[in-house]
């Protein structure tokens, strides 16, 4: 595979899914210097093809929209795929892409956005899946290249832990009012709820944080996990209406609902037996200009804060400007007037045009990037272990036994908030 690489100048991309968040990437892909994104592959093709025209408008490639995932590994100007379909669709998604691989497609790389998989279980598929395609791979968590964080991270280490002694105490946050789409509300589709869906991020920017800059991940190690789940908002019953209404009759918190609030703190041990914590908190039921994305690490000279509503400009609109409702002052949003922020480059922000960045160049060199399908798993089982914590309402000891087999009651729509 090396040699295959080294002949390659660049690579060429072929995307999974042509959503909200394939449009994040696309708008990366600005920064990415050493590949083109040369196809997208949606069960929709006219979605599909709305994609690839955005992606030739945005000139990130010569993108053209794929009839089968099949077709798309099989075309000779596709190197990499990047898995960004729902959840529920990973496996599968999966499976094509490792057939055609068997049956002769040359393929450099396959990337997965977060989460890996729905629970352990298909978590460890995913990982085999890879293993038998024979190929490099990345597991997609863009907050691990926020700028911001990515900076004070590798100053407080560089500058501060190397005298007074490494951090102890990482918190990550993310909120925001709710999901975009139905399936991410159902817990059978989805995996779990704000949990699954956005504590994966804070987990792995807590761990990063206090992480050695350099050091591999296994560097820290949990030791046990203390979490709670609720539903507060969204199963109250004039907000389960308005979800209904919102987003069909399948999504049903009056009966199935999942948590809309999830907070764990996951204590670790590193190679000298110093305890670290990390308190992450995750929420869809935070009304306030949009998405927030905010973390701290402490430690004993030091301390470092961000928070991603604060850090760019700040706009003010007056009662008398009356227009539509959008998406177009930051993610999430949820007004049009008032004093409201002003995130300059979102995908830079958030971290996606590093994180596309460090994959490509990986990939390019042949190299396997350590946040990889196994990384995707780890991130798996602290979630299960988290959600383990919640139903019995006590803390677990790592490693638990049954993570393989266990899924959590929202997933299996008998949680009752
Ligand atoms: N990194 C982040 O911060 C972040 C944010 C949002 C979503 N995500 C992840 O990205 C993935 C996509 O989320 P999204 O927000 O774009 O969702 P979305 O609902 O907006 O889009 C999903 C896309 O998948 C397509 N699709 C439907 N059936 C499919 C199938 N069988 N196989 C493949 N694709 C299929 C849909 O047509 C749609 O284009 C999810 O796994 C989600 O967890 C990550």
């Amino acid at each position: 595979m090396r040699d295959l690489m080294q002949q390659r100048k660049r690579l060429g991309v072929g995307i999974i899914g042509s959503g909200f968040m394939t449009r994040f990437h696309l708008y990366s892909w600005q920064a990415v210097r050493d590949a083109d994104i040369r196809g997208i592959w949606s069960p929709n093709l006219d979605h599909a093809a709305d994609a690839a025209a955005l992606a030739r408008l945005l000139r990130v490639g010569e993108a053209k929209p794929f009839g089968s995932i099949t077709e798309m590994v099989n075309a000779p100007e596709i190197d990499c795929i990047w898995i960004i379909g729902p959840n529920h669709r990973r496996i599968e998604n999966m499976e094509e892409i490792v057939q055609a691989r068997k049956a002769g497609a040359d393929l450099v790389a396959i990337a997965s956005e977060k989460p890996l998989a729905r629970n352990v279980g298909e978590a460890l598929r995913m990982v085999e899946l890879v293993e038998e395609a024979d190929v490099l791979h990345g597991y997609l968590e863009d907050q691990l290249f926020t700028p911001s964080l990515v900076r004070s991270h590798e100053i407080l280490w560089r500058r501060a832990a190397a005298l007074t002694g490494r951090p102890y105490l990482a918190r990550a946050a993310e909120e925001h009012s709710g999901p975009h789409n139905p399936w991410f509300w159902q817990g059978d589709l989805q995996g779990g709820g704000v949990l699954n869906d956005m504590m994966c991020h804070s987990v792995e920017v807590a761990r990063f944080l206090l992480t050695e800059p350099g050091a591999p991940r296994t560097s820290i190690r949990p030791v046990k996990v203390s979490a709670q789940i609720a539903s507060l908002k969204w199963s109250r019953p004039e907000y389960a209406d308005h979800l209904r209404a919102w987003m069909g009759p399948e999504v049903d918190y009056h009966n199935r609902p999942s948590e809309d609030f999830a907070r764990a703190t996951i204590t670790y041990e590193d190679d000298a037996g110093n305890t670290l914590i990390a308190e992450t908190t995750t929420s869809w039921s935070f009304v306030g200009a949009g998405l927030r994305l905010s973390s701290e690490l402490l430690g004993p000279e030091y301390s470092m804060k961000s928070d991603s509503l604060s850090s760019g400009a700040h706009i003010f609109i007056s009662r008398r400007v009356q227009g539509d409702e959008g998406e177009d002052l930051v993610e999430k949003q949820n007004a049009e007037q008032g004093l409201m922020p002003v995130v300059g480059n979102e995908a830079a922000a958030y971290g996606y045009e590093g994180e596309n960045r460090h994959f490509i160049r990986a990939f390019l060199d042949g190299r396997q990037p350590d946040l990889d399908f196994h990384a995707g798993l780890n991130v798996m089982e602290i979630l299960m272990t988290a959600y383990m914590s919640a139903e019995q309402e006590r803390t677990i000891y790592w490693k638990p036994d049954n993570l393989a087999t266990f899924i959590p009651a929202v997933a299996q729509g008998t949680w009752k908030g």
